[in-house]
């Protein structure tokens, strides 16, 4: 009885903590409204809302999403009105219709002009970003666009603030990217006060914004798949950046198919995108593809993932944008062997060839670094286990237990006789907030229970589970 009033007291106080704050519930409402999802018949002379209209715009607000249908505003369903997104109206058909059309051009061949540039790229990468945007589209529809300098084109292109150049004004940097008007009208505008970029993860990508604003402009909705590219919410920048089924069956409901493209489908798919946007100028990693360096649970509890000169976090909702290493812990070379974060002292230990770095929080501890003389140079993984607060050190088919506070015998073992399923030459290792041991290796990644024991099912890709990778096949 004691035990069953304590469950229910917590769950209540739980439920409170989301819904009584009244600023969260507030800005829910505002995105409701000015995303579409409520709305009053133009005749009404109220401004209100009855909580069962809230109630089902919320619920239509989650189906979008992909979010559990309850009808309540839980911290999930906050946070994913918190994203990155498109100005334009959710439909509210998403039940009954895969894509929602909002018209089309009665030509097919149309003009466009960009009116001004960002101060974030050069002028060439602008043109470049928004000429593969176009690609998109008319790779897989007869429709053919031409860029203008002057006069008045049927898709105008321009970047504006907060409040400045258009009716509809933008917010600042985050939540609304860009918006644009369905046809004819073709306006297309970005928000300015994002940081716009091409070949990275920082920033927000021009080329993959602007082809969603450009399926506005050429009358498609958004589409219920959190993966197409007119989803409403923004994904982040992907490498590989393909249409989904959904945008191209959309876009040739209104214009029809390509025979060109429909001939050899397999080229124009691997082609789509620029080889210039495909090797960036800088070694930028691809979290998606290459293998790791090095993986902690840092400080403050964060996840970080190393991977040349960049390090990133990674979180529920995706992974961050890259950040050189050097930017947060100051003195680190790039490309490390291995990297360790103690539960037990807070200090974070990187190796690389023969040296030790020893940081608390973000600062490096004087003496350091200093030479490893006690296990062999180039460790290839670290982590710490809770069971024995000792961290373990992994080069190829052998471990090392080593104890930060204490003198102890540092001896190689076999990985295999204390982590059994466990392959050598590991790339990274860490022990997770859920207190179980991961492994991994290029791709795949093991799982190990308190008890060292393998969970079942593994291994599993690593890009799909940590990096969330997604595939548009
Ligand atoms: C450690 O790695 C460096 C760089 O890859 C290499 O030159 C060196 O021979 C390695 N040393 C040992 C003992 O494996």
């Amino acid at each position: 009885m004691l035990f069953l009033s304590l469950l229910l007291t917590l769950t209540l106080s739980a439920n409170a903590a989301t819904l009584a704050d009244p600023s969260s519930e507030e800005e829910a409402l505002r995105y409701l409204k000015e995303f579409g999802y409520l709305q009053k018949p133009l005749e009404s002379d109220s401004e209100d809302f009855s909580p069962e209209e809230v109630q089902e715009a919320v619920r239509v607000f989650q189906v979008a999403s992909q979010l559990p249908e309850t009808g309540v505003l839980d911290t999930d369903t906050l946070e994913k009105m918190k994203q990155p997104r498109c100005g334009v109206e959710d439909p509210f058909n998403q039940k009954t219709h895969r894509y929602l059309l909002l018209g089309r051009w009665r030509k097919k061949n149309l003009t466009y002009r960009i009116h001004n540039y960002t101060p974030d790229m050069k002028a060439d990468e602008v043109k470049a970003a928004i000429q593969s945007a176009f690609k998109y589209w008319s790779d897989i529809t007869p429709l053919k666009f031409r860029e203008i300098t002057y006069g008045r084109a049927d898709i105008r292109i321009s970047f504006h603030r907060l409040g400045v150049g258009c009716s509809r004004p933008f917010d600042g940097p985050g939540k609304v990217l860009a918006h644009a008007d369905i046809p004819e009208l073709g306006t297309v505008h970005f928000d300015e006060d994002e940081q716009w970029t091409e070949g990275t993860y920082r920033g927000v990508n021009l080329r993959i914004i602007a082809a969603h604003e450009l399926g506005h402009a050429l009358g498609l909705g958004h589409s219920r798949y959190s993966n197409a590219l007119m989803a409403p919410q923004y994904a982040g920048y992907k490498p590989n950046f393909r249409l989904h089924d959904d945008d191209v069956k959309g876009i040739q409901v209104l214009y029809g198919k390509n025979d060109r493209y429909e001939e050899d489908k397999k080229e124009h798919i691997t082609t789509a995108a620029p080889a210039i946007f495909t090797t960036p100028s800088s070694p930028m990693p691809d979290p998606c593809k290459d293998d790791l360096d090095a993986m902690i649970l840092g400080p403050n509890g964060k996840t970080f993932a190393f991977k040349g000169n960049y390090v990133w976090t990674i979180t529920d909702y995706g992974i961050s944008p890259l950040t050189r290493i050097q930017t947060l812990w100051k003195g680190l070379p790039g490309n490390l062997d291995a990297a360790v974060h103690s539960k037990r002292t807070k200090r974070t230990y990187f190796f690389k060839g023969d040296k030790l770095w020893r940081y608390t929080d973000f600062k490096l501890n004087s003496g350091y670094p200093k030479i490893l003389t006690r296990v062999p140079p180039n460790i290839s993984a670290a982590l710490y286990w809770e069971g024995n607060q000792k961290i373990f050190l992994f080069k190829g088919d052998e471990y090392w237990q080593w104890d930060e506070l204490g003198w102890s015998i540092l001896q190689a073992k076999k990985i295999s006789s204390l982590f059994t399923g466990i392959p050598g030459k590991l790339d990274a290792a860490l022990t997770w907030k859920n207190g179980k041991i991961y492994f991994f290796k290029g791709d795949k990644y093991w799982r190990l229970n308190k008890q060292l024991s393998l969970d079942r099912g593994y291994p599993l890709s690593k890009a799909e589970r940590w990096m969330q990778c997604y595939h548009f096949d």
